[in-house]
């Protein structure tokens, strides 16, 4: 099992572009997310084929279903040997509970947490589906439902992770997206924290794509940010 905090995103069309990227990087540097465009191309084969080289794989599909239908999902992402896997807070506390509980009779217990609200979101969008309050005030409330529910974590931008780490227990996991090290380009991203300053407001790990997918050198981007988190942490 690898200790990097840096988990990169495969948002990638094909398995030859994929591949070519992480044949290049190491387990030992950085964990790998699938996410729907990947898996829906490729199946859990290529989830299988990430594992087999040995990392440790974050499964982002966002489950949100019901309970039963969760869980079971749940279970055979488990199967494939995953490290992480996700739901949507909003599925409601039953089916956290219920895919928490699939998990635990597992013998290799994956990681599972919940995104709160989709930072694609913003205030008009969520109450024109009916949540009352600001993205804040829900992302707040849907993180304290995943922990009470029995999750491991959430996904949040880092500008959120200060204000959730202060409401929640020390062990609950923090994973954001949002990421740019100082000299990287912002792409599509508006609101980022460097990876030093991300950890630094509570986040345990970091969501990062182009940065290190879309440069010349991925792995010495990689080894860049590595660097530069142990340099904030001496
Ligand atoms: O290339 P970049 O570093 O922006 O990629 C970030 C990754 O994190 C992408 O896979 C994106 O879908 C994901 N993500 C995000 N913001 C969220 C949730 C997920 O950027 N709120």
């Amino acid at each position: 099992m690898s200790t990097s905090p840096v988990i990169v995103a495969l948002d990638f069309p094909d398995q030859d572009t994929a591949m070519a990227l992480v044949d290049g990087l190491q387990p030992s540097l950085c964990r790998l997310k699938v996410g729907k465009e990947l898996f829906t191309r490729l199946g859990p084969a290529f989830v299988e084929k990430l594992v087999g080289k040995g990392f440790d794989v974050f499964l982002d599909l966002k489950f949100h279903d019901i309970p039963n239908t969760v869980a079971a999902a749940c279970d055979a992402a488990a199967d494939l040997g995953v490290w992480m896997m996700n739901v949507h807070a909003s599925g409601g506390r039953k089916m956290m509970e219920t895919a928490r509980e699939r998990l635990e009779g597992k013998s290799h217990r994956p990681m599972l947490i919940a995104v709160t609200v989709l930072t694609s979101l913003g205030e008009e969008d969520i109450h024109e589906i009916g949540f009352q309050g600001t993205p804040g005030e829900n992302v707040l409330r849907l993180a304290a439902l995943a922990e009470s529910s029995g999750l491991d974590g959430v996904v949040c931008s880092p500008l959120e992770a200060a204000a959730i780490r202060s409401q929640a227990g020390s062990d609950f996991l923090l994973v954001t997206p949002g990421v740019r090290p100082g000299n990287a380009a912002l792409d599509d991203q508006k609101r980022v924290m460097t990876p030093a300053d991300a950890m630094a407001a509570g986040s345990n790990y970091l969501v990062i794509g182009r940065p290190v997918t879309a440069v010349p050198d991925p792995l010495q981007a990689l080894k860049a940010i590595m660097d530069s988190l142990q340099a904030s942490s001496i």
